[in-house]
């Protein structure tokens, strides 16, 4: 039975910001996948909101492209033409509360009882899409999915978990990162915890040092407005990043379920030491000709590369350092978590390399016996590349696949939770004050490279 069927008919997702890139490249296509594994109910039904004058049938010819380029399924006419029947182009004004009595009433005639809200749009428009459904929707039976990032600093963010606290209870909040619905950083639990060769040295005494990178060889794209006013810290650590960092470093969940993984994320980001000296712990940069992109400000001092030094109060992580870097028009697409162990005497640490995009895989360096030599040492590598098998990416959801189906079932783990986002805009909002407190540069970087050379100072990352 999939989740929807367990929810009264008749049920609808509500995509608020139908016509944005995270909708046509991500959400769709998703969805679309989920109907053609099955997942969805025969009467659910998906609402896309978009203020421009669409038919219906042109708004579906728009996202038949769209579902053809990204979705991880097989494209076939059939398919799409059963999934287009659910699909209903709704033009409406978000910003306009009376829009929302026209939504409640076109509700009432499809006989939708149960609803999910999706807030697909800029932070800037929670509050008042919280507003319309509240003063005309609120009989609904519902829940919200939110994109990050909430808020765009910790009291922002406050205020916004207070508004929507008017209509939706906590359980009824699913705070989405994208991150937490890809693979390998699920895959990270099974790795960590099924593995007693890892599971025994994942702490002070056996890792010398951890580095998370995610880089992107894509620039600020179409998205200028919003991300020059958040940054690589706003838009990248504060969020994704440091969620990363927690299923690496957690203790291991005392329960089954997500309460016992929120637990286990919530304790390790509250032992995030605060930076103290930005200068030894942060490296802000901008790539050159940021300055120049369509509608971007010229005088912008907006990172689109960051890299910290952090440490975690705890007994397991005293002293160890982890790194986190990430940037724009960096020199390739590649997300990685790094272990690096600790040499002993003049013996080379191993290394474990959880290879999170755009390659799926594991990579273990360690060392052996070089052949014909007495006792001379070589390094020598497993490497296990999940996503080269075919039968995996077959059966591998995307990660908004996944959150989806996972919210239509109520499964909460997947979600990150209001005290998780309390505690990293806390970490967040105190690093940035620093920052600029302290007058930190903010250097360049070349496009296509790794970064900027300071942040080579903080350790030898590792690829
Ligand atoms: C988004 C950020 O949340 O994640 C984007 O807003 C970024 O700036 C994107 O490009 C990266 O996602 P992924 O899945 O491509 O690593």
């Amino acid at each position: 039975m999939t989740g929807l069927e367990t929810m009264k008919n008749k049920s609808a997702i509500t995509l608020f910001g139908g016509t944005g890139d995270l909708t046509y490249r991500k959400l769709l296509p998703a969805l679309y996948n989920l109907d053609v594994l099955g997942k969805l109910d025969k009467e659910f039904k998906i609402i896309v909101i978009g203020r421009r004058s669409y038919s219906q049938e042109d708004y579906i010819n728009i996202v038949r492209g769209w579902v053809k380029e990204h979705a991880r399924t097989k494209f076939h006419d059939n398919d799409f033409q059963n999934y287009s029947s659910r699909i209903i182009y709704f033009k409406m004004e978000m910003t306009n509360v009376e829009d929302y009595k026209l939504l409640q009433e076109f509700y009432i005639e499809q006989g939708i009882t149960e609803h999910i809200y999706y807030y697909a749009v800029a932070p800037s428009f929670f509050i008042t899409i919280t507003n319309g459904l509240k003063k005309y929707c609120s009989e609904n039976n519902a829940k919200v999915i939110i994109e990050k990032p909430f808020g765009e600093d910790l009291e922002k963010a406050g205020e916004l978990n207070d508004k929507l606290a008017e209509f939706f209870s906590q359980e009824e909040i699913y705070h989405i990162d994208h991150y937490l619905g890809k693979e390998m950083i699920q895959n990270i639990l099974s790795l960590r915890f099924k593995n007693i060769i890892f599971k025994g040295v994942w702490n002070k005494d056996f890792i010398e040092n951890v580095q998370i990178t995610a880089a992107e060889a894509v620039g600020v794209g179409t998205r200028a407005s919003y991300y020059d006013k958040s940054g690589a810290v706003k838009d990248m650590v504060q969020n994704h990043l440091l969620q990363v960092l927690s299923i690496v470093a957690m203790e291991e969940p005392k329960e089954e379920g997500s309460r016992g993984i929120h637990d286990s994320q919530y304790n390790l980001l509250s032992k995030l030491v605060p930076i103290t000296n930005v200068n030894d712990s942060l490296v802000m940069a901008q790539y050159e000709g940021y300055l120049d992109e369509e509608n971007i400000s010229k005088d912008s001092k907006t990172e689109t590369y960051a890299a910290l030094k952090l440490f975690i109060d705890n007994e397991r992580w005293q002293g160890v350092p982890f790194f986190i870097r990430t940037g724009k028009k960096m020199g390739g697409r590649e997300t990685q978590v790094v272990v690096q162990f600790k040499a002993v005497g003049d013996i080379p640490g191993n290394v474990l390399i959880i290879k999170i995009q755009p390659d799926e895989g594991v990579y273990f360096q360690f060392n052996a016996k070089k052949p014909g030599t007495e006792q001379e040492l070589q390094q020598i590598s497993l490497d296990f590349c999940q996503s080269c098998i075919l039968e995996n990416r077959i059966n591998t959801p995307e990660a908004y696949e996944r959150l989806l189906d996972a919210c239509f079932k109520g499964d909460r783990a997947l979600f990150s939770q209001w005290d998780q986002i309390v505690v990293s805009w806390t970490f967040v909002n105190d690093l940035l004050a620093k920052y600029y407190k302290q007058g930190a540069p903010l250097y360049t970087y070349k496009q296509g490279s790794m970064g900027p050379k300071e942040a080579d100072e903080f350790v030898d990352w590792i690829k």
